[in-house]
């Protein structure tokens, strides 16, 4: 364990999985931090994607202060999420804002639902997030658990001659193909409500704009087709990849406790909800979603 004393704490980080995830101890996300604390997160952040800071029972606008230290925030294009009274904030909940839980057939527990899938945020937009940071406010008795890939490693662990053939390729992401992944979404007339998006052209492989290190750059929900091949041997190799990356031995699986706060890196990780009854179970999470610093680089 390191610790480091800071202005107005002493923040200790405590690895959890394989040089990817760690706790980082001695916050208290609803005081304003000193820009020594805010550097030294920054700092852990870059050495480890996921981070996790427990027991943190914040308002929104207290997670909406401490998101603002990493960059401006993204407003999420479901107009259905956003919470009404801080926009900022995205309900990744299957609880509405009258505090009932959505019917399955909902159209926005449909959307919700693709949160299922693997995915990165925003890499829907020109410019994809930086980071999230997701605080975990109810949380169901199984399930929900959120799991996330280690895309540098997933990549290093490639051969090197398919590391250097993927590396020339370039995918089509859109909002729209999220949409078309739900069955029941894209069969009905009403998809729900979205700002609109053109679809954008990233590199399969990105380069990470600080550490410098090259990371597969997947998410599946996105991900309309490969560029340059031809449709079907586009699918099949992203197909191979997704399962290459989601491999247990670059997956770190968060159990969640009320109030556990996360904050990943969406440069170099993806992450996917593990099911749970979202009939039945309340799972409330509040997202905020810095935004990206770079258009993503080969
Ligand atoms: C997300 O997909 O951004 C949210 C993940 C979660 O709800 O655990």
């Amino acid at each position: 364990m390191n610790t480091l004393a800071s202005q107005d704490t002493e923040l200790s980080i405590t690895p959890r999985f394989c040089g990817f995830s760690a706790t980082i101890e001695g916050l208290n996300l609803s005081a304003s931090l000193s820009s020594q604390s805010i550097q030294q997160i920054q700092n852990y952040w870059l050495d480890y994607p996921v981070l996790v800071i427990t027991k943190q029972n914040i308002s929104d606008l207290d997670q909406v202060k401490f998101a603002k230290n990493f960059g401006d925030l993204e407003i999420h294009p479901s107009v259905a999420h956003r919470s009404t009274k801080t926009p900022e904030i995205y309900r990744v909940s299957n609880v509405d804002e009258n505090n009932q839980i959505m019917e399955a057939k909902s159209t926005a527990w449909q959307y919700l639902e693709l949160t299922w899938l693997w995915h990165t945020d925003s890499s829907f937009r020109e410019i994809p997030s930086l980071g999230s940071i997701l605080h975990g406010i109810e949380i169901p008795p199984t399930g929900g658990d959120t799991l996330f890939a280690d895309m540098t490693k997933a990549f290093d662990a490639l051969p090197k001659p398919e590391q250097e053939r993927i590396s020339t390729l370039n995918v089509f992401h859109s909002h729209d193909y999220i949409v078309s992944q739900s069955k029941a979404l894209s069969s009905r007339e009403n998809k729900g409500q979205y700002e609109s998006l053109p679809r954008v052209k990233h590199p399969l492989v990105r380069r990470h704009p600080v550490t410098k290190k090259q990371s597969l750059f997947l998410s599946p929900h996105t991900m309309e087709s490969i560029v340059e091949l031809k449709e079907q041997e586009g699918r099949v190799l992203l197909d191979d990849l997704i399962h290459h990356a989601t491999q247990h031995q670059f997956v770190y699986r968060h159990k969640w406790k009320v109030d556990d706060v996360l904050m990943w890196d969406n440069r170099c990780t993806m992450h996917a909800v593990l099911p749970y009854d979202s009939i039945n179970h309340r799972r409330v999470m509040h997202r905020t979603t810095v935004i990206g610093d770079s258009v993503p680089k080969a």
